[in-house]
């Protein structure tokens, strides 16, 4: 099964054209990384596949669902409950606890945390976040941070998780550990992982390398 299919996408600004007719798939359970120069249009890719982004051309479905066919409304929830998403500046939340920050998708979405309790327990087991729940995020280090921001964006069981260059405020013995547990994330649960990344070492923990150049997929 594809979990996002791309198709004839194109995009321009002030009349330049950035993207031009990308066709893909994202099958369920791979990691694909997205390569590209800077200002290749990565973001404003990855950006188009989570509905952040309305493409000038072209179409993008999500588990089948065409994002054109949404009302913003709709938009809005099919990003909060079947997609995650992480950043580079891990964009936690400084008067929240990690906790609560790990929790937020789940408040927003009206649904009990209690009822997610076990899977919240195995995913702090796994990124190793226990002893810093109770902390607030600037106490933690890059890395934690980051892990905190990829245990968010997984907690609602999305779909697919979307990362912009998740590793590029890291130094390398972090950005290792968080491209590890990615890899492991997507062994283990089978979520699907695009990541946008301009590190070949980070690419190469994806199962699928792609590369923009010039608006067109090498
Ligand atoms: N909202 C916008 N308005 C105008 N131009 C934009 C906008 N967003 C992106 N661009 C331009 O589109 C091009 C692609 O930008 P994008 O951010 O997608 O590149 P990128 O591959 O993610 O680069 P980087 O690796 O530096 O993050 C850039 O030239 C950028 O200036
Ligand atoms: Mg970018």
């Amino acid at each position: 099964m594809s979990d996002i299919v791309v198709s004839g996408v194109c995009k321009q600004f002030d009349g330049r054209e950035i993207l031009h007719s990308l066709s893909f798939a994202v099958n369920s359970g791979d990691f694909l990384s997205i390569t590209g120069e800077s200002g290749s249009g990565k973001s404003t890719l990855l950006g188009i596949m989570g509905g952040v982004l309305r493409p000038d051309a072209g179409s993008v479905t999500v588990g089948g669902t065409d994002i054109a066919s949404l009302s913003e409304k709709d938009l809005a929830k099919m990003r909060r409950t079947r997609l995650g998403f992480v950043y580079q500046f891990f964009n936690l939340i400084p008067t929240m606890t990690v906790k609560e920050n790990i929790l937020l998708p789940l408040v927003l979405d009206k649904k009990k945390p209690s009822d997610y309790k076990q899977k919240f327990d195995e995913l702090v087991e796994f990124t190793r976040l226990g002893s810093v729940l109770d902390s607030y995020p600037d106490t933690l280090s890059g890395g934690e941070q980051q892990r905190a921001a990829i245990l968010r964006a997984l907690i609602h069981d999305p779909e697919v998780i979307l990362l912009d260059e998740p590793t590029g405020n890291l130094d390398s013995e972090n950005a290792r550990a968080v491209m590890t547990l990615l890899s492991d994330l997507n062994k283990k649960y089978g979520v699907t992982i695009v990541q946008v990344t301009h590190s070949e070492q980070g690419a190469a923990y994806g199962n699928r390398v792609i590369t923009i150049k010039d608006g067109a997929l090498l």
